[in-house]
């Protein structure tokens, strides 16, 4: 038989892994909906899968992780580059070497029983000059269909691969071998937190995963290649690979704005990506949901690719009234995790908007019912979905090009301090206020520190490749690649200001689209605005929150205003994290971080 591809390097490397991982077989995916369809079915047939109801959901299905492997596993995820120093102080560090060795120790036979899956993929329209190409090796048929929704995978990716083609090595297994006749558990992973590896090798472009089979833990061309290893290409080639959705706004007269914006795991991308604007003649349609690649053009701006082919959405809180387009887009051609599964076929989960039903099975597996103590689906259950099915995705979205942004969005949820919208100055102010974002911890991490504030750089903290410090001044270098006024302007948000009864004052969701209105405004130069010690604000007025209900001049007084103590308090800390940064702290931002303690007097 001919060789599947003319790539001497990655057979050479499929060949070492399959040495190593000693599979039973061996299995090449070529991305049709055929092989992806007899995938699901094989898992669903063995019963480690449940096809849902399919009038109520057609070509959907549910599958339930092991309750010890929900989401990332951030103390266990590494970058392991030569020197320490250049992981900095936020990531766990390892010594390649040492690191190999371990895990080539864990690695070893740890496929028996299984079949090793060979997927390779593109992140971004394949063959456009703005996209990459990996191949991930995983032992887990769920990672193999779930890629092939969120990422280009198969035969033409290999085409476009050619005989010389550069890739990311990108190796997954769930770590389960499976003995002679022995049965598979419905979801195979390393059930102990502090065995699973998710490693990374910039300088080699490499990652290593194995244990998880959940998420950026295992769909290895999201997090993993797409923003940490990325990150690392993005700096030395002179672009930006962000944690950030993208929007495309249409104002009543028709002219477009490309928005991107950063807000932390579990904040708001989804949805934000896909908002029903609540005012007559605007339009707001989808580019990308969770990862931009930007690059200048030749024109001097800023364009945004969506690396991914599909979304990776939080299903609680998904609802006809949060965000009406996910519900439509997850209606068919879906796989959920961790959902509850009704008796009739269907699903629920918290915050849907839906009744509950009397009884269900819940994520875990047990009977429930509304009285039980435990939440039906998970609070991270992720649906994952073709981007195309989008009922608001913009024709352009797989613009090889890209498109021209001309606002970036930082923020995260913030209880207090942090006023709804705060404009920046400049383009050094604006990544100022990106380094300052921090955000009260939620559960899209493995973590006992809920609701603490950390803080989390342009969103990228968990994300990061490399040095954070190394990584704000490669943002400070960006501004200086084209005219000021062409630069993106960026904009401090936040939608989760809360009142003292600990309820969220702003009504979120579709009604952000008042704040995006003043935004543009802004760019046009009509929105009215006051300087302010923090940056420019929106005049009382300024937002128009006609129709919406709820909303007094007294809240907007709160959203808006400056509590000079509390920032001050808000400085002392920015302060103890920019220490962390050590001399890779930009001068830059030590200096607006010194004016503006002057301008709070
Ligand atoms: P990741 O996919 O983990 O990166 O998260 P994300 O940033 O895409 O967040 P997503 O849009 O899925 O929202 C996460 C949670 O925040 C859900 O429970 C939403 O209901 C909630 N949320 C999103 N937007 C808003 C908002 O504007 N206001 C409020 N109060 N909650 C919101
Ligand atoms: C996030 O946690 O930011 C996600 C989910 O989008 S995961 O892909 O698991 O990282
Ligand atoms: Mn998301």
């Amino acid at each position: 038989m001919a060789a599947i591809t003319k790539n001497q390097k990655l057979l050479d490397w499929v060949e070492e892994v399959r040495a190593l991982c000693k599979p039973d077989s061996v299995y090449w995916t070529n991305g049709s909906q055929e092989e992806y369809q007899t995938m699901i079915n094989t898992m669903v047939d063995a019963g480690l899968g449940t096809q849902l109801n399919q009038e109520k959901r057609p070509g959907c299905y549910l599958f339930r992780s092991h309750p010890s492997d929900v989401a990332r596993a951030e103390k266990r995820t590494f970058i392991a580059c030569k020197n320490k120093e250049d992981a900095g102080p936020t990531n766990n560090w390892i010594n390649p070497d040492e690191l190999k060795k371990t895990m080539t120790a864990l690695y070893d036979g740890c496929m028996k029983g299984r079949t090793m899956y060979v997927i390779p993929f593109s992140m971004g329209p394949i063959g456009s000059h703005i996209a990459k190409i990996g191949v991930e090796i995983t032992d887990s048929p769920y990672v193999v269909f779930n890629m092939k929704i969120m990422t280009r995978i198969g035969t033409a990716v290999l085409d476009a691969l050619g005989e010389n083609g550069e890739f990311v090595r990108c190796l997954h297994s769930v770590g389960k071998p499976l003995a002679e006749g022995q049965k598979d558990t419905e979801w195979p992973c390393i059930p102990n937190v502090d065995e699973k590896y998710i490693s990374h090798f910039p300088e080699e472009r490499m990652i290593w995963s194995i244990g998880s089979g959940y998420g950026g833990n295992a769909l290895l061309g999201k997090k993993c290649f797409a923003l940490r290893i990325a990150g690392v290409q993005a700096r030395d080639e002179g672009w930006l690979a962000e944690h950030m959705l993208i929007l495309k706004l249409t104002n009543p007269e028709g002219k477009v704005y490309y928005i991107a914006g950063a807000f932390p795991s579990a904040c708001g991308k989804t949805n934000l990506a896909m908002l029903q604007p609540s005012f007559p003649g605007w339009k707001a349609e989808t580019i990308g949901d969770d990862i931009a690649w930007m690059k200048f053009g030749d024109d001097g701006r800023l364009y945004a690719i969506n690396p991914e082919a599909g979304f990776f959405g939080v299903i609680p809180g998904t609802s006809e009234k949060s965000n009406p387009n996910a519900m439509k887009q997850i209606q068919t051609n879906t796989i959920f995790t961790n959902a509850g599964l009704t008796d009739d076929g269907d699903l629920w989960w918290e915050n849907s908007g839906m009744p509950a039903p009397a009884h269900l099975i819940d994520w875990k597996g047990n009977d429930w019912t509304p009285d039980s103590k435990e939440p039906a689906a998970h609070a991270n259950a992720r649906f994952t979905v073709p981007a195309a099915q989008c009922p608001v995705i913009a024709p352009e979205w797989e613009d090889p090009a890209g498109v021209p942004i001309s606002a970036i969005l930082v923020g995260g949820r913030r209880k207090t301090t942090i006023p709804l919208v705060n404009e920046s100055t400049n383009w050094n102010h604006g990544v100022f206020l990106g380094s300052i974002m921090g955000s009260e911890i939620t559960t899209a991490d493995i973590t006992d520190k809920v609701g603490q504030v950390r803080r989390d750089p342009f969103a990228m903290l968990p994300f990061m490749g490399y040095h954070m410090g190394d990584y704000l001044k490669h943002w400070i270098k960006m501004g200086t690649k084209t005219d000021a006024s062409k630069l993106p302007k960026i904009y401090f948000v936040n939608w989760f200001r809360k009142n003292e009864k600990d309820e969220f004052i702003w009504p979120g969701y579709g009604e952000n689209s008042r704040v995006l209105k003043w935004i543009v405004e802004r760019l046009s130069g009509d929105g009215k605005a006051v300087e302010t010690p923090i940056g420019n604000l929106p005049t009382a007025d300024a937002i128009d929150i006609e129709g919406l209900d709820g909303i007094t001049a007294t809240d907007m007084e709160t959203l808006l205003e400056i509590d000079k103590d509390a920032w001050k308090a808000e400085i002392a800390s920015i302060k103890e994290n920019y220490k962390s940064y050590g001399d890779k702290l930009p001068q830059e931002l030590a200096n607006e971080l010194e004016q503006l303690e002057k301008r709070l007097g």
